[in-house]
């Protein structure tokens, strides 16, 4: 993972897709201007789990080539997986699975994430704004892929309804995927606070700040998509 994130910090599937073409060290070293027996390490590691490809030149120099899998690196991509290496691979995630041993031996019910840091992750990104787009970045790239699956696989998925409530729904991605395939539906995008202001403007989608455990905003029908958290106390997903 360390590797993963490595390339994708330096911006090496970027760099292989503006070129359009496989490049050899010295072209990709001065591109990112780093040192190519570093670089080639860490290529050769890559090429090694089928990340990148490699090829050569008629003179016998390697060159690297972009694959499916590496493109998915890409910071911009629209397939992108690349904000779900960075927040599964930053360091407060990091610490969170230094502390697994520490909650299992604490018997209390807490997550590794409260032993590492004090409190939950929700309460956590409230007041770490950075973490917190760190979050909704990463739930977005796997909802670009996922939910486009759903909608493609399930097109009569939402037949019959006029609103949709998508609790927990981070920067409203998903319910704006749902509300472009059917442009009759409305949409509502249901998350704390501090997330939901963060999330963008999108004709046919409201935007609605609460906690679930309280009450959800009517609607005909309730989205919810859930991965890797556990989302409260006593509520393990
Ligand atoms: C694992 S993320 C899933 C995001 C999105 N549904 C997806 O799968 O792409 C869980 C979401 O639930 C939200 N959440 C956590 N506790 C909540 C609460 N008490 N009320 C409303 N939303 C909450 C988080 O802010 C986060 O956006």
């Amino acid at each position: 993972m360390a590797v993963v994130k490595c390339a994708i910090e330096l911006g090496i599937p970027d760099a292989l897709e503006r070129h359009e073409a496989p490049m050899t060290l010295s072209e990709l070293s001065s591109t990112l201007e780093c040192s190519p027996p570093a670089l080639y390490r860490i290529m050769r590691f890559l090429v090694h789990r089928q990340v990148f490809k490699e090829d050569r030149t008629n003179q016998g120099s390697i060159r690297y080539v972009q694959t499916p899998l590496s493109r998915l690196l890409m910071k911009n991509g629209e397939k992108s997986m690349a904000p779900l290496v960075l927040l599964e691979s930053h360091p407060v995630m990091l610490a969170t699975w230094q502390a697994l041993r520490a909650s299992v031996l604490a018997n209390k019910n807490s997550s590794a994430f409260e032993t590492a840091h004090g409190e939950d992750v929700w309460s956590f990104a409230a007041t770490n704004p950075g973490y917190s787009k760190l979050i909704n970045d990463a739930m977005a790239c796997d909802a670009r892929v996922s939910v486009q699956a759903v909608i493609d696989g399930c097109p009569n998925l939402l037949d019959g309804l006029d609103s949709l409530v998508d609790v927990g729904g981070g920067n409203g991605t998903t319910i704006r995927l749902f509300v472009k395939a059917c442009p009759w539906i409305r949409g509502i995008n249901f998350d704390l606070p501090h997330v939901v202001s963060e999330a963008p403007d999108f004709v046919g989608v409201e935007n609605v700040g609460g906690d679930m455990f309280s009450s959800v905003p009517k609607a005909d029908a309730v989205f919810l998509k859930v991965s890797i958290f556990k989302l409260q106390k006593n509520h393990p997903i």
